[in-house]
C-alpha cells in the first residue's frame, strides 16, 4: 500500500470522529489514524460511546508491532489520566510510536498532559493540524469543556411570518414530516432537550427522539428537562412518562433570578455537573427569549415553513432587544430545504466590547 502523506490522514481522521457523534457523550467525539514507519496506514480508530475504547486504542490494536516507529494522527490530543479506560498517552509510549500529530488541545483539566507525557518520553508531538476542521466536528464538546456549560442549540419551528401557531392557538403541524423527522434526528446528537413549563402545559410533549414513521424510540434518549420555575408540570404530563429521564428543574432546586425565575446560568451549570455537552431548547418563544437574551445561545436552527398566518403567536418574545440597534445579529452558516420547508443555522454574533 502507498505511503499516505500525514494531513491526508488528519481529514481521514478527522471523517472518523464524526461517526461518534451523539454517542460519546460526555466524551468527545475523537478519530485516529496510525501511519507506519513508511507512512502506511496501518490502524484507524474512533470513539464510539462513553465507556468503551478511545480512538488510538482502537487503531493500536489493528496496527499491532507496526505501530512502533510510526505516527499517531489523532484529532485530540491523546489523553493522559484513567477513568473507565487507561491513559492512550501511555498507550502510545508503550507501542513505540516515534510522533503524534493532534490537530485539537485537550480542555478537560482532568484528561489534558498527554503531549507533555509524550516529549517526555521522547515522542515528537505535533499539534494543531487542520485545528479548525477538528474544532468544528467536536464544536458542541469543546465548547461545553472550555466554559462549564453546555452547547445550547435553539430550534424552532415557523412559517414565513414568524409564527408559531394560529390565532386560536393551533400549531399541528407548521411544518412538514420531513422536517419533523429532521428534527427527532437532531434531538438523537444531544444529551438534553430543554422547554419551558408554559409549553409542556400547552402541547404536552413528549421530546423523546423517536422514528415517527413507526413511533419507536432512539435506543439513546436525551435527558428531558422542563424550567417550570414554582413545578407546575402536571403529575400526567408525557414528558413523566417513563420512556426516558426526565429532570423538572425548579427555582427551589436550580436558583431564582431577581423575578423569582429558574436562574439560567445556573440551570446550565448543573446539567453540565450531570454530564450534558450539548442541550436542544425546544422553547417555547418565552424560554428562548429569556436564553437569548442572556447570550446562552449558541446556534440556532430554524425550520420555516411556506405558510402565513398573519396573526397568532411568534416564535420569539421578549429577547432583550428594544430598539434596531439591539437586535441580535446572526451569522448564516446553513440554509438547506427539507421536504417543503427550509432550515435555516445560523449563529449568534457575539457583542462587541
Ligand atoms: N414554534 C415552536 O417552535 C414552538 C416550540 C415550543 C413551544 N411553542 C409554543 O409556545 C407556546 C408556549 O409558550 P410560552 O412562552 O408560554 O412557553 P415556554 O417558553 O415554553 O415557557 C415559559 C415559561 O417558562 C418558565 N420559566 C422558568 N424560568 C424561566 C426563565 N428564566 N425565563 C423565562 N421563562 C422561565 C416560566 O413559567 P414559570 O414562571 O411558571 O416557571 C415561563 O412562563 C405554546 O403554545 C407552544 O405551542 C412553539
Amino acid at each position: 500500500m502507498a505511503s499516505v502523506p500525514v494531513d491526508e490522514a488528519m481529514r481521514r481522521a478527522i471523517a472518523l470522529a464524526a461517526r461518534g457523534l451523539g454517542t460519546t457523550s460526555p466524551n468527545p467525539v475523537v478519530g485516529c489514524v496510525l501511519l507506519d514507519a513508511g507512512g502506511e496506514v496501518v490502524g484507524e480508530g474512533f470513539h464510539a460511546y462513553a465507556g468503551g475504547p478511545h480512538a488510538e486504542i482502537v487503531a493500536l490494536a489493528q496496527a499491532g508491532e507496526r505501530a512502533r516507529g510510526g505516527t499517531a494522527v489523532v484529532t485530540l490530543e491523546p489523553c493522559d489520566h484513567t477513568g473507565r479506560t487507561g491513559p492512550c498517552s501511555l498507550a502510545l509510549i508503550q507501542a513505540g510510536v516515534a510522533r503524534v500529530v493532534v490537530a485539537v488541545p485537550d480542555p478537560n483539566p482532568v484528561a489534558s498532559g498527554g503531549a507533555a507525557t509524550l516529549r517526555a518520553a521522547g515522542v515528537a508531538v505535533e499539534v494543531g493540524l487542520r485545528a479548525a476542521e477538528a474544532e468544528a466536528g467536536n464544536v458542541a464538546w469543546l465548547t461545553s469543556m472550555r466554559r462549564g456549560w453546555p452547547y445550547v442549540i435553539w430550534k424552532y419551528a415557523a412559517t414565513l411570518d414568524g409564527r408559531s401557531a394560529a390565532a386560536d392557538g393551533t400549531s399541528m403541524w407548521i411544518t412538514s414530516e420531513a422536517a419533523r423527522i429532521d428534527v427527532h434526528a437532531l434531538r438523537g446528537t444531544v444529551d438534553a432537550v430543554i422547554a419551558g413549563v408554559g409549553t409542556v402545559l400547552a402541547d404536552d410533549p413528549r421530546l423523546t427522539a423517536r422514528n415517527l414513521r413507526d413511533g419507536s424510540l432512539a435506543i439513546r434518549q436525551p435527558l428531558r428537562v422542563v424550567v417550570d420555575s414554582s413545578g407546575r408540570t402536571p403529575a400526567d404530563a408525557r414528558v413523566r412518562d417513563g420512556a426516558a429521564r426526565t429532570w423538572v428543574a425548579t427555582a427551589a432546586e436550580v436558583g431564582a433570578d431577581p423575578d423569582g425565575r429558574v436562574d439560567l446560568p445556573a440551570l446550565l451549570a448543573e446539567l453540565h455537573h450531570r454530564g450534558v455537552r450539548a442541550a436542544l431548547l425546544e422553547g417555547g418563544p418565552r424560554l428562548a427569549g429569556a436564553f437569548l437574551a442572556a447570550g446562552l445561545v449558541d446556534r440556532i436552527v430554524g425550520y420555516v415553513a411556506p405558510k402565513l398566518l398573519g396573526a397568532g403567536p411568534t416564535a420569539l418574545l421578549d429577547a432583550g432587544v428594544g430598539t434596531i440597534a439591539d437586535a441580535i445579529d446572526l451569522e448564516l452558516t446553513d440554509v438547506t430545504q427539507v421536504g417543503p420547508d427550509l432550515r435555516i443555522t445560523a449563529l449568534p454574533r457575539k457583542k462587541e466590547g
